[in-house]
């Protein structure tokens, strides 16, 4: 009997070990990626699979408790790992322990024109979003900077689709590195804030293809990104979020995605269309007309019971849920059930330091003339020279990481401008508020009553009278209808006054500095009488080091525009026309300027921007040599590559960005005059020379034949553009495409 109990014993503890070192195969991260997600499919009931395709709560979906399958929790994205919010509603959860590093603005991380700087941008976002045990952090953010209207631009990369394709690579590598999954956003042509939940968008297929998908293909294709977040808005008929040719045809057939399509917040409309048309998790949903919140019950979820009805009467095919399951499961194995990714941290010194890097080598340096004649330029601040520095401006103190919409952030430190100008100058600095631009409030505007308007101004421009120089900073904030999301801005111009304060200031102190803190192009009707003025951004917890340090001169400033500035808003292609291209009727919306957008227009159209896409200025020269072409000809098959020599002619080293745009003479079709096809940015010491060169492929000398439906090169002449800017051209060389 004893030996028995034994014998029972012992084959207890061998039976647990067996079971403890055979795990199911889907557990098993030596086994392919494929046969894992079988195993896990075939094991699961028909509910467990549709429990998958939807919210729990406001930022996570179920796993399946009965096999172990982790639950997914997501984040906003896209400039830092957001604060927690409650399990049911939009509320915070005011925790202690989720402040984390706020990164500067995707707009600051273009201008740094850098793909490096992205790359240590997404290692350090993603180890704070693993630490923060997300699995999917909600950015980057990539839609074309259409109209400077768009109250969201700050968080996306440029006008330009080749900027945009090159910067969000690295980010994404990178985040993904910790196991974090980056979810790419808002797919596609969310353009605008305003009626942006069903704004119907009608865009030609070369616009389409050449200017708005690119950022999306080169995040799929070479970030080889693990998710990414539908739009809001409809494109031709249909929502973005269960869009047939958005999700089916493009991304899922053409490009091969095999991760998880995800919804934006509210964004699923439709069982059916949700079911078939390439939607995988539902996330956000008011659903059956339910508006209260409490009343709400995830089950009601479009990809919920409504699904699982359709599913069980044959409506829809069974196919579409193991579709969508087989890439949640790959989801889950590459992120939360991945037991070979790191532990993550936030806040570390390294992490500030990426943040204070990113914005130095983003500032972009828009204007720096001598203030008088035969005077210095204004910049760097040589502080010998100066007894007295005015530090003007609401955004000189603000913290400009709160508002904004889902990337507003919790930061554990934040140093403003006129903290880190303090640091270096000392007593010399003074303070003056100069205008009032109101707390953040959601959806509604602070209005300021007129006369603290009037005394804030006065205030200031007494205090400039005294001062030796005026350093202002200004530009717009993350309040409802200034870079916010849920609504565009409602003038081109700059608001609370500081047109009216920028004059006065002047008029009393020419020695005025202009630091424009945005997300977004503004009007300067007073461009010509201010020397010097910065494009600052949203630079995060480090922006007040960032932009002491180059304002001194400590660092020298290296960012270029990776949109460009119209002179008036009707300067802009997408406002060049009537209401229907921009906002719309509030139903349907056309592109009219097609694919005209940004650079590209000012270029055709011979409507000079006040700031061209691609200028930046900086405290060195660089002379270009003249650059050289390989060959005059190449065939398809071939390259052609350019050569050229950039020298630093000043006495402080620097960075320079280099730009070749391609042109084409002679087509069947509209093409713009010239677009950027690569650039490069090189650092150089004081009378330092190096040679660059770039290799010039037929892929970057085609147009989408709308015709065909294929990229096409027609053969005949072309031109490659060398420029300091998109307008700063240094060189062109002539070569021919051959049949
Ligand atoms: C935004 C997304 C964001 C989501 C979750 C939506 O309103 O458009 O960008 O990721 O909310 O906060």
């Amino acid at each position: 009997m004893m030996k028995k109990m034994i014998y029972c014993l012992a084959l207890c503890a061998c039976s647990h070990l067996v079971s403890a070192q055979q795990r199911p195969v889907y557990q098993d991260e030596t086994q392919p990626m494929e046969v894992r997600v079988q195993d896990a499919l075939r094991r699961m009931t028909t509910e467990e699979k549709v429990a998958l395709c939807h919210a729990q709560s406001k930022f996570s979906s179920p796993g399946v408790p009965r096999l172990g399958i982790p639950e997914l929790w997501m984040s906003d994205g896209p400039h830092g790992v957001r604060a927690e919010i409650n399990w049911n509603d939009w509320g915070y959860a005011n925790q202690t322990n989720d402040s984390i590093t706020a990164f500067p603005a995707l707009t600051c991380l273009a201008a740094t024109w850098n793909p490096e700087i992205s790359a240590i941008y997404g290692a350090a976002i993603g180890e704070e979003a693993r630490y923060r045990e997300k699995d999917v952090l909600l950015g980057p953010g990539v839609n074309i900077y259409r109209t400077p209207m768009n109250g969201r631009n700050f968080e996306y990369m440029g006008e330009d689709p080749y900027l945009a394709s090159v910067m969000c690579v690295p980010y994404i590598q990178e985040v993904q590195k910790s196991g974090v999954a980056a979810c790419v956003k808002h797919y596609a042509l969310n353009n605008q804030e305003l009626w942006r939940d069903h704004i119907d968008v009608y865009v030609s297929d070369r616009a389409l293809y050449e200017l708005y998908l690119p950022a999306f293909k080169a995040a799929v294709e070479q970030g080889g990104v693990w998710s990414i977040m539908g739009a809001y808005n409809k494109l031709r008929g249909q929502h973005a979020c269960h869009n047939d040719l958005l999700l089916n045809k493009i991304l899922k057939q053409d490009w091969k995605f095999d991760g998880c399509v995800i919804t934006d917040w509210g964004g699923a409309h439709d069982t059916y269309e949700a079911a078939i048309n390439g939607l995988d998790i539902e996330m956000g949903s008011y659903t059956n007309g339910l508006t209260s919140e409490s009343a709400f019950t995830y089950h009601d979820y479009y990809l919920a019971n409504p699904y699982l009805k359709m599913l069980k009467e044959g409506k829809v095919p069974m196919n579409t849920l193991d579709d969508k399951v087989a890439r949640i499961l790959r989801l889950i194995f590459r992120t939360g059930m991945n037991t070979r990714k790191p532990f993550g941290s936030v806040c570390t010194e390294e992490h500030y330091a990426v943040a204070r890097t990113v914005g130095n080598e983003g500032i972009v340096l828009l204007k720096n003339s001598p203030v008088v004649k035969k005077g210095q330029p204004l910049l760097p601040l040589d502080a010998s020279r100066y007894t007295k520095i005015l530090v003007v401006g609401d955004n000189a103190t603000r913290m400009l990481n709160q508002g904004g919409g889902s990337s507003e952030l919790k930061v554990k430190d934040m140093v403003s401008p006129l903290a880190a100008l303090q640091a270096i100058y000392g007593d010399k600095v003074m303070y003056a508020q100069g205008y009032a631009a109101g707390r953040p409030m959601y959806g509604r505007e602070e209005k300021i009553a007129p006369e603290v308007t009037d005394r804030l101004r006065a205030e200031a421009v007494d205090k400039a009278k005294e001062a030796d120089i005026v350093l202002l900073f200004g530009g717009l904030n993350k309040n409802h209808f200034q870079d916010c999301e849920g609504g565009d801005r409602l003038t081109y111009g700059l608001p609370f006054g500081q047109n009216e304060l920028i004059e006065e200031l002047q008029a009393v102190n020419p020695n005025l500095v202009l630091v424009l803190l945005s997300g977004n192009a503004v009007e300067m009707p007073w461009v010509e009488k201010v020397p010097a003025i910065v494009q600052g951004w949203y630079l995060g917890s480090m922006g007040g080091h960032s932009l002491a340090d180059v304002l001194s001169g400590k660092v020298n400033p290296s960012g270029k525009l990776p949109f460009s500035f119209p002179r008036k808003l009707t300067d802009c292609g997408a406002h060049a026309f009537d209401a229907l291209s921009y906002p719309g009727d509030s139903i349907k919306q056309e592109y009219k300027e097609d694919i005209l957008v940004g650079y590209r227009w000012h270029d055709t159209k011979k409507v000079p921007a006040l700031f061209s896409f691609g200028h930046g200025l900086s405290y060195t020269t660089y002379t270009y040599g003249k650059p050289v072409a390989s060959a005059k000809q190449m065939t398809a098959d071939g390259t052609l590559s350019i050569s050229l020599k950039v020298k630093n002619t000043g006495s402080v080293a620097g960075k320079e960005i280099v730009q070749l745009y391609v042109g084409d003479d002679k087509c069947s079709v509209l093409r713009p005059v010239k677009e950027l096809k690569h650039f490069t940015k090189v650092s150089l010491q004081p009378g330092e020379e190096k040679e660059i060169t770039f290799e010039i492929k037929a892929d970057d000398l085609k147009f989408f034949d709308e015709t065909a439906h294929r990229w096409k090169a027609e053969a005949g002449k072309f031109k490659a553009y060398i420029g300091a800017s998109s307008t700063d051209i240094r060189g062109v060389v002539p070569f021919e495409l051959k049949d």
